[in-house]
């Protein structure tokens, strides 16, 4: 079933797990995660990058993933968020279309630039009871790396995490702790911030580029108060490892679902271990339909 955003983040907080974001980009990956959430019965976040809309198509991507939500997640919550949300027509588009979460990523821009169009997105977004998840410190790294490791993991600073909530009033925080985009041999959490940002910030806090982070570190994490996880490239490794390996061994097939079918579970492989991970599997229950 299609939910709220809000509902999902509150039963996460007040219960202590974590609710996996995973970042979908086709029919096989928004499959792959229902079938994830009803085998393990947990709530979980649809979330789509700008680059997976233009793919997709906005339209397409709202009507499949609020179909599959409501057709084969029948009795699991489902959200959908818009990820790294960097244009503004984009943003209030995903609002229009029914998403109930965006996420305005302002985060390259100067904080009281960032501080400013966040509040702008705020402004629009809560006039449609839609929530908007802000970042500071920019989250570093590309989706599909998977190879390199990086010369720098920048870090967010405290006080501009801090100062950042209380003037946007986001829902929920993304801010940069040591993990970056893709998987890289020097991605870490720095528990020492993370700590202090759940110290004095309250607002749900979202951690982003959870791909290639060891799993004793994502559990330790959501036991300092992360609700949010975001996972993309290991989604994007599992469908590509598959789609190669089943193609190379079917070099004659001229029906493509027999080559994609396998995809669909490769990510429901890997979505249900994230789930069992994030503490959020068994935890369907939590949620109301979203009207
Ligand atoms: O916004 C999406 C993510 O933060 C995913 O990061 O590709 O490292 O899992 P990841
Ligand atoms: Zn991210």
């Amino acid at each position: 079933m299609l939910v709220h955003i809000k509902d999902l983040v509150k039963d996460a907080k007040k219960n202590g797990y974590a609710i996996g974001a995973f970042n979908i980009t086709n029919l096989e990956s928004v499959l792959g995660v229902a079938q994830a959430a009803v085998k393990t019965n947990s709530p979980a976040i649809i979330q789509v990058s700008e680059s997976a809309i233009r793919y997709m198509g906005l339209k397409p991507i709202t009507h499949i993933v609020s179909t599959v939500a409501k057709n084969v997640a029948t009795n699991v919550p489902i959200a959908l968020h818009l990820d790294h949300g960097t244009n503004f027509d984009n943003i209030f588009e995903c609002i229009n279309a029914g998403f109930s979460s965006v996420h305005i990523d302002a985060s390259n821009l100067p904080l009281d630039e960032n501080i400013n169009l966040t509040k702008q997105v705020v402004k629009v977004a809560h006039a449609k009871h839609v929530w908007v998840q802000g970042e500071v410190g920019a989250i570093v790294g590309s989706h599909d790396d998977i190879t390199s490791k990086l010369k720098k993991i920048p870090l967010a600073k405290l006080d501009e995490v801090i100062n950042f909530v209380i003037q946007t009033k986001v829902d929920t925080i993304a801010a940069a702790i040591g993990t970056a985009h893709g998987v890289h041999a020097n991605e870490n959490i720095v528990f020492s911030l993370l700590k202090a940002i759940k110290d004095k910030v309250k607002t749900p806090f979202v951690l982003h580029g959870g791909s290639g982070v060891l799993d004793a570190k994502i559990k330790k994490a959501i036991k300092e108060g992360v609700n949010i996880i975001n996972i993309g490239t290991d989604l994007k490794v599992a469908f590509c490892r598959t789609l190669i390996e089943v193609c190379l061994k079917s070099r004659e097939e001229t029906d493509p679902r027999n080559l994609l079918k396998p995809t669909i579970a490769a990510i429901k492989k890997v979505v249900s271990g994230k789930m069992k991970l994030f503490g959020s599997a068994g935890r369907a229950g939590g949620s109301k339909i979203e009207t």
